[in-house]
């Protein structure tokens, strides 16, 4: 009499385990980051996190989007894995000297200050990896944008790829190079256009963009997309001799520079995104805008569709190649390895 049951009680235990890891295969690493990894271990997590970007907003308003874009070229190269955050060594050339990061990235402080409010309270608990996704979230929220539950438990990688750093994407790429960067991650065209709506927020240097003040792909002409009224003022900001100093700065949404808005993209409707890659996701047809245009004007529309789809975009993104359970480890200083 007990047999059936029993026998049945095995087949089923057999099925389970084998559901159980066909699961495990199939995308384990983004399954293991859930939204309350911390809730026991570091409970004030979210709460010191944003006491320190609000004391650092204070002296410095552009600090927001500079989080905000670590978190970006973190996950871009080796995944998010806080690999951009280690200091150059003898033997380890660093992300942070690649040219897209080169006297650009910054906001490295404010992540150390972070770190070490976190140290005194859960020691050795939060990754740096972790620290730039939920900073990104912070930012966003305090600049005026949306709030998404951030998944957490991503652990910190060993070693920097300064070479993976050099490939991120160049704001001079042709439009289907760049979408073609971001579907490897499987980040598909809304969230290719939703993720450069970031560009709400924050600044870019002369060399950014001066290819297309004078001399766009060695036409000897401005880049004819750009609005003339903004094409003459940024060459005003930007001079033809290029100095050294590269102290000027511009903002990438002309509209409302430190609000996390859907004027970005307003203002790329009037030809005035301020990067060659802004701008072609609307005005560059020979290269793939046709399906990249009508999201521009989707979220050019409605603040609520682009607020979505951001989140959504940023969730996918901080998901790229995780390094979860006992791979890599939780840095102590997110500058150097453990040990070092
Ligand atoms: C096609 C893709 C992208 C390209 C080519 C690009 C390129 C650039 C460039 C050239 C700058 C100015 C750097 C400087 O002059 O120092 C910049 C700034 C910025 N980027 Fe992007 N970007 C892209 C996508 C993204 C994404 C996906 C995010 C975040 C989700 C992001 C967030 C930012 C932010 C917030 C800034 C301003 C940073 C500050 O003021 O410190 N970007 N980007
Ligand atoms: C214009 O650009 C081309 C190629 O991008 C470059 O070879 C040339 O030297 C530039 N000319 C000037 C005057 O800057």
């Amino acid at each position: 009499m007990a047999r059936g049951p029993s026998w049945m009680a095995t087949v089923l235990a057999v099925a389970v385990c084998a559901l159980l890891g066909l699961a495990a295969l199939g995308g384990a690493r983004a399954q293991q980051l859930n939204p309350g990894y911390y809730d026991g271990s570091c409970p004030n997590l979210y709460d010191t996190t944003r006491r320190v970007i609000q004391e650092a907003r204070a002296g410095d308003p552009r600090i927001l989007a500079s989080l905000l874009r670590l978190h970006f070229h973190d996950c871009f190269v080796n995944g998010c894995d806080g690999s951009l955050l280690l200091d150059e060594t003898p033997t380890m050339a660093s992300e942070k000297a690649a040219a897209p990061n080169d006297r650009s990235a910054r906001g490295f402080e404010v992540v150390d200050a972070i770190k070490a409010a976190l140290e005194m309270t859960c020691p050795g608990i939060v990754s740096c990896a972790d620290i730039l996704a939920l900073a990104a979230e912070i930012s966003v929220e305090l600049a005026g944008g949306p709030y998404w539950r951030v998944m957490l438990g991503r652990r910190d990688g060993l070693t920097a790829n300064f070479n993976g750093a050099q490939n991120l994407p160049n704001p001079t790429e042709r439009l289907d190079e760049l979408k073609r960067k971001f579907a490897e991650f499987g980040l598909d065209d809304t969230d290719f256009v939703a993720l450069q709506g970031a560009h709400t927020l924050g600044r870019a240097q002369c060399s950014s963009f001066q290819d297309r003040l004078y001399n766009l792909s060695g036409t000897m002409r401005p880049d004819p997309t750009l609005d003339q009224a903004y094409l003459a003022e940024l060459r005003q900001r930007c001079p033809a001799a290029v100095s050294d100093d590269d102290a000027a700065l511009s903002n990438l949404d002309p509209i409302t520079p430190d609000t996390f808005d859907n004027s970005y993209y307003a203002g790329v409707q009037r030809g005035r995104g301020l990067l060659r890659s802004d701008q072609a996701m609307l005005s560059a047809p020979e290269e793939g805008a046709a399906a990249t245009a009508p999201i521009v004007g989707r979220f050019a529309a409605s603040q609520a569709d682009f607020f979505h789809s951001f989140a959504t975009a940023m969730i996918k993104m901080g998901n790229i190649a995780p390094l979860t359970g006992s791979m890599g480890e939780v840095r102590r200083n997110c500058r150097v390895v453990n040990g070092y």
